[in-house]
């Protein structure tokens, strides 16, 4: 029987922990080879050492056009093709209040989350478009936070508001290729990103969800997977909440 996304390449940002590594496994589990790419390459490798078949993982740094450069290569070079899907979860918190936050916390956060994000996808779609993929899809990690604000998070709400921006653009500019681009905007959902967060602030985020829970990553991974598949054929541009209603 073939599944979903047999035959498709999946490529996988910060895919060592946390929603990528949740990604990775439920798109592999519907049939896609993997390429676990993460800065992290031991984490990168163990994730890809426990996916079923031919999977490849790859160190790669969201934030330098040639890291991705040479990644792209290297699917290229093993699987004659760039990949058809693209999740960009690689992101990063350095969280601090306005009045304090270091002008290097503000850079950093926006390179890798915004600037990464951009970079990621005008590299995997420019070797789409070269290699006549015309049916693949992008899917970009944003947040809640970024529509409701979140103290200390001045330049992660930034960054991922902008995610969302460059997505609906990107969507615009992609769909005559066949190349549909969409947003998932978790709410709290359990992984190491979160598990720095005090308890009390923990218990605040709870009561603030609707369900009074942290979400899980294979929850999250749940919506990626639908926007991987054809089952999402005619999403284009849209964002995805996955808060448990907050
Ligand atoms: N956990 C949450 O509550 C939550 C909520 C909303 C949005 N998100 C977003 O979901 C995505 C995944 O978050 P997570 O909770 O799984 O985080 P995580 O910290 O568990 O994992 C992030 C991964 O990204 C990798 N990474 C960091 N910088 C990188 C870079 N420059 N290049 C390549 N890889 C890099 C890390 O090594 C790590 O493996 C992020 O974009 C995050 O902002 C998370």
């Amino acid at each position: 029987m073939s599944l979903p996304l047999s035959g498709k390449i999946a490529l996988i940002t910060g895919a060592g922990s946390g929603i990528g590594r949740a990604a990775c496994r439920l798109l592999n589990r519907e049939g896609a080879t993997i390429i676990v790419a993460d800065r992290n390459v031991e984490a990168a490798r163990q994730v890809a050492n426990s996916l079923n078949g031919d999977n490849q993982f790859i160190e790669l740094d969201v934030s330098s056009k040639q890291s991705i450069q040479n990644g792209i290569q290297s699917i290229v070079s093993k699987f004659n093709a760039p990949p058809s899907i693209v999740v960009n979860a690689a992101g990063i918190i350095k969280d601090n209040f306005i009045l304090k936050l270091e002008e290097d916390q503000f850079d950093d956060v926006i390179r890798v989350n915004l600037k990464g994000t951009f970079l990621m996808m005008q590299n995997c779609a420019n070797a789409m478009v070269e290699k006549n993929i015309v049916n693949g899809t992008i899917i970009n990690l944003g947040s809640i936070a970024s529509k409701i604000g979140n103290i200390g998070q001045a330049n992660y709400t930034s960054s991922k508001a902008g995610v969302e921006a460059m997505t609906k653009t990107a969507s615009r500019e992609f769909g005559k290729f066949g190349i549909r681009v969409n947003c998932v905007l978790p709410g709290f959902i359990n992984t190491p990103m979160t598990e720095s967060v005090p308890e009390k602030v923990k218990d605040y985020m709870t009561m603030q969800c609707p369900l009074r829970r942290f979400g899980n990553p294979e929850e999250v991974a749940e919506v990626i997977a639908f926007l991987a598949s054809d089952k999402s054929s005619y999403v284009n541009g849209a964002s995805i909440e996955v808060t448990g209603g907050i």
